[in-house]
């Protein structure tokens, strides 16, 4: 039927984009200045420490090379699995503190929320007008969420969060956004609206580039009961969490029967897991940290575990508790960050009017 359905692009492939995000690497490392990265997160609650190993650390990385960087609070996308978004001031606040204390430093990357930017939303318009609902149901992330969703019915949000991703990505002409694999897909809808404005209005120009993935080498770190770290199950060590509640929570933690520690996350994923957060906080390697507690244990390994973790994340959360003391300065983050990003969504919104004919 239309052009849409035949210029589908394939399913991106996993092992493609992990060499493409290495080539990148070494290209951030030549020349950071090429680069504007985009990246963020819904404001669901505080961050854990497999946000912070996951994401957070590499935009820190991508900041201190000197990479042009913009985070995103995606306040209206809390509103895609949820009827209504509880608690989002709070949620907000906790979000910037755990970015500021983690280093995001805002007078090197932009904080802001899509929420407070017009121009941004805006975008939304012309950017659905690129896809096809049958585009729009194929994507496989929105796919599993709405199977995993609690809601009654699917709204128009939920199925239109990813071109209304591609607009925080777009707005600031973003060639970079660090992701997990989860959002390759999005990503993909993202570069296809890029080339389709592209060919439809840009007479030859380009007006948006078509960003490139860069995949996280997230490690496989596991909750306290063994699953996933996600904060909706309950098995999560926040950064923010205090270092009683943190030596509580893996005193905890699921291992297994075996005493001898080793590191093996195919056949011992709940102890390899714990292994590999000591080993991350000192940077060090897995398979010594797992060797020198040998045969000491669970225990042994619970107790460096959460010394590893405290250690670690003892200077951020003293930052933090400074940070929030201070009342008025997350608010004065989000505005400084609102003004320099809704200029910039602004001139792009004009940018676009007048590319499409529409600047009367
Ligand atoms: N979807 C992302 C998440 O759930 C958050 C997000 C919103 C985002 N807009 C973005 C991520 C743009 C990267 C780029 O965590």
């Amino acid at each position: 039927m239309s052009t849409h359905d035949s210029a589908t692009t394939p399913a991106p492939d996993l092992a493609v984009a992990r060499r493409r995000s290495a080539e990148l690497e070494r290209s951030i490392a030549a020349d950071p200045g090429r680069f504007r990265v985009l990246t963020g997160d819904r404001p669901t609650g505080r961050l854990h420490l497999g946000h912070y190993f996951g994401t957070l650390r590499g935009r820190v990385r991508l900041q201190d090379l000197g990479v042009d960087t913009f985070v995103i609070v995606a306040d209206y996308q809390v509103l895609t699995d949820r009827d209504v978004a509880e608690h989002l001031a709070e949620h907000v606040e906790d979000l910037v503190l755990d970015y500021l204390a983690a280093g995001i430093d805002p007078d090197r990357s932009t904080i802001f929320s899509h929420s407070s930017l017009p121009a941004l939303n805006q975008l939304l318009l012309p950017f659905l007008s690129l896809v096809s609902v049958a585009e729009l149901r194929r994507n496989p992330t929105v796919k599993d969420e709405i199977a995993h969703s609690r809601q009654a019915s699917v709204s128009g949000l939920m199925f239109t969060y990813p071109v209304h991703q591609a607009a925080d990505i777009l707005f600031c002409k973003a060639n970079l956004v660090p992701v997990g694999q989860d959002q390759l897909p999005h990503l993909e809808v993202t570069r296809t609206i890029a080339r389709r404005f592209n060919d439809r209005y840009g007479q030859g120009d380009s007006v948006f580039p078509e960003p490139d993935a860069l995949l996280s080498a997230a490690p496989l770190l596991l909750g306290t009961d063994g699953t996933k770290m996600s904060k909706s199950r309950g098995n999560a060590i926040a950064l923010s969490a205090t270092a009683d509640e943190t030596a509580r929570l893996i005193r905890g933690a699921k291992t297994d029967a075996t005493r001898a520690i080793t590191y093996d996350p195919a056949t011992r994923p709940e102890v390899s897991s714990l292994v590999q957060l000591a080993a991350l906080c000192q940077d060090r390697d897995p398979v010594t940290v797992a060797r020198e507690i040998g045969d000491g244990g669970a225990a042994q390994l619970k107790k460096a575990v959460t010394e590893a973790v405290n250690d670690h994340l003892a200077p951020m959360r003293a930052r933090r508790a400074e940070l929030a003391a201070d009342g008025g300065y997350v608010r004065e983050v989000l505005r400084r960050g609102n003004e320099r990003a809704a200029a910039i969504a602004e001139a792009t919104l004009a940018e676009v009017r007048a590319t499409m004919g529409m600047a009367y």
